[in-house]
């Protein structure tokens, strides 16, 4: 979602800077916004004058330090609690005063990344939905100490990018999670059971509903380990077992079945 978001950033008109910790990581973030951009000039999203002009905005580094002017960060890292709060510990102490430390989290309350650093009234939730250059939505997650000015910035900048922000209190999940991870809990738990197929379960949602795709396309697409891990954020906080992982998730982790990223998950993408 890192390069997603630099992406939009870059077609907004701003300056954009993508840090990966490898050259690996590094190549893939460019190849994506290669890719993606590519596929905007081919549905005529963009001209390739316009997208010349948005790859040049975008640089790519390893270095962290690289960070330390922007005036605002907003960290992509793997959902992973621990390894969120070391990025927000790194970023505090490398970033100017003024920088605001933002986070694409789908589910982890933002205070306990406010809480790791010395500027908590300049910390937030900026959070997009997949992909990025094409989805409209942009939470902005105020939590307890962030400041008037920071949620102004920060709607002010969601308002520069195109997109419509939605303002929500500091909860597990927020306010699209809450309602999407139970939806799809109980898809899992429905084909887990045998009730229906995965294709019956998708084209119910698909076709029934109007939703681009069913909600075992969704995970897929979302990637099963973020699912299970904004899960298990969600149980974490509410204590609820409409959010608890299904068993069947958990397995398919263990096989490496991570959905279209990994080439399988409910559904074969090799
Ligand atoms: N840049 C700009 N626009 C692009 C683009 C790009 N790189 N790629 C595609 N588009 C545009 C297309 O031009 C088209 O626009 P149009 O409707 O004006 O013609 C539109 O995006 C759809 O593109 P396609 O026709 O190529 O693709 P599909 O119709 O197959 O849709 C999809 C693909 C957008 C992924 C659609 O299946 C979808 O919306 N799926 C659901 C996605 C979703 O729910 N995401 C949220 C996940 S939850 C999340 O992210 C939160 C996290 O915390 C878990």
């Amino acid at each position: 979602m890192g390069s997603g978001i630099a992406e939009v950033a870059a077609r907004s008109g701003l300056s954009a800077i993508v840090r990966e910790p490898s050259d690996d990581l590094l190549s893939n973030a460019r190849e994506r916004v290669s890719r993606s951009t590519t596929a905007a000039v081919t549905r005529g999203k963009l001209s390739e004058a316009e997208r010349a002009r948005l790859l040049d905005r975008i640089s790519y580094v390893t270095d962290i330090a690289a960070l330390a002017d922007c005036q605002v960060v907003v960290e992509a890292v793997p959902e992973k609690p621990e390894l969120k709060r070391a990025v927000f510990i790194e970023l505090d102490r490398i970033c100017s005063p003024t920088t605001i430390l933002a986070s694409n989290t789908s589910s982890i309350p933002i205070a306990e990344l406010a809480g790791v650093t010395e500027r908590p009234e300049r910390v937030l939730g900026l959070h997009f939905f997949s992909p990025v250059p094409v989805m409209q939505l942009l939470e902005l997650v105020r939590a307890l100490r962030t400041s008037d000015e920071t949620v102004a910035i920060g709607k002010a900048l969601g308002d520069a990018l195109g997109k419509q922000v939605i303002q929500t209190k500091d909860r597990a999940g927020f306010i699209v999670n809450m309602l999407l991870i139970p939806y799809l809990v109980a898809a899992i738990r429905m084909y887990e059971e045998g009730f229906a197929t995965r294709e019956d379960i998708d084209a119910g949602m698909r076709l029934g509903c109007a939703h681009p795709m069913g909600p075992l396309q969704l995970a897929d697409f979302i990637g099963l380990d973020v699912t299970y891990e904004v899960c298990n954020s969600l149980f974490d906080e509410f204590k609820d077992s409409a959010y608890a992982p299904p068993p069947l998730l958990k397995r398919m982790l263990a096989a490496r079945m991570l959905g279209r990223k990994s080439g399988q998950g409910f559904y074969s993408y090799r």
